[in-house]
This record gives structure tokens, C-alpha cells and sequence, in this order.
């Protein structure tokens, strides 16, 4: 099977954007991570965009294949509604859909308190950097 790991604007740039916040791993670092970790026979197809349009055609793409989703929205979480209504589809679709953040927003400015994406997620990790996507990954190889 495989896991579709998808992440928003500005991610690409991980490693020498705010390392103090979201540490200096790159996405590239990230992607071996999860690659090691997880289990047999399971395929991780991570990707990145700084596009709204392209995020939102990879989740109607998760619902066509059936594929579970781990979704990094980066700042499309604090006011993206069309994102919001792609991932309710996925979710309806009784696929998982797990909202992950590098960094706690609840511990960051006002504006980052607010997620759009998170009522209509299946859950939410936030907080422990690249462990953020590995504990989601367990939780979507043990349950899917
Ligand atoms: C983030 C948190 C968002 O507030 C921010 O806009 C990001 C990254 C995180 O992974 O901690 O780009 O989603």
C-alpha cells in the first residue's frame, strides 16, 4: 500500500527556514525518515507544493485511489476552506487523514491557533518535529 505525505507552502524550504522553529532537516531528510520507518511493503509518496490548487487535486487523487493521507497544510491551515472541503472528502471517503505540524501552533502567534483543517481530520499531531509525521505514519500503517 501507500501513503500519500503531503506538505504546503513553504516546506520545501525546510532545513534553512527557521531552523530554531522547525529544526535543519530538509524535506529530503524527512522522506528517508519515513521511509526507514516504515513497515514492509508500504510505499511512501511524499510530495510538496507552495500551490493551493495542486494540494487540493492530490487529495481528490487520495480519493480516487484510495490512498491514506498524512497532510502538513503549513500556513493553508489557519484559512483554507477549499483545503478544508478536499480533506472532508477524503475523510467521507473513509480514508484517514492525519493533520500534522512540525511545531506546536498553539504555542506560536494568534493566528496560528486556528485550524481549518483539523474538523474534518481524522486526528491531529502537532508539536515534535519530524516524529509529528512518524507517529502519524504508525498510526495509519497500524489502522489502515
Ligand atoms: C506548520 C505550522 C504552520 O503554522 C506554518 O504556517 C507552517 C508549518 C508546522 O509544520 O509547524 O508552514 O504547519
Amino acid at each position: 500500500s501507500t501513503v500519500l505525505v503531503l506538505n504546503g507552502p513553504n516546506l520545501g524550504r525546510l532545513g534553512s527556514r527557521e531552523p530554531e522553529v522547525y529544526g535543519d532537516g530538509s524535506l529530503a531528510d524527512l522522506e528517508v525518515l519515513l521511509r526507514a520507518s516504515a513497515p514492509e511493503g508500504v510505499e511512501i509518496d511524499l510530495r510538496q507544493t507552495d500551490d493551493e490548487a495542486e494540494l487540493v487535486h492530490w487529495l481528490h487523487e487520495a480519493v480516487d485511489t484510495g490512498r491514506p493521507v498524512i497532510l502538513n497544510p503549513a500556513a493553508f491551515t489557519h484559512y483554507s476552506y477549499a483545503l478544508r472541503d478536499a480533506a472532508a472528502l477524503v475523510t467521507k471517503a473513509g480514508l484517514l487523514l492525519i493533520e500534522v505540524h512540525i511545531s506546536n501552533p498553539h504555542s506560536r502567534e494568534e493566528f496560528r491557533h486556528t485550524s481549518v483543517i483539523s474538523g474534518v481530520a481524522t486526528g491531529v499531531v502537532a508539536g515534535f518535529g519530524f516524529d509529528s509525521y512518524g507517529l502519524a505514519l504508525d498510526y495509519v500503517t497500524r489502522a489502515d
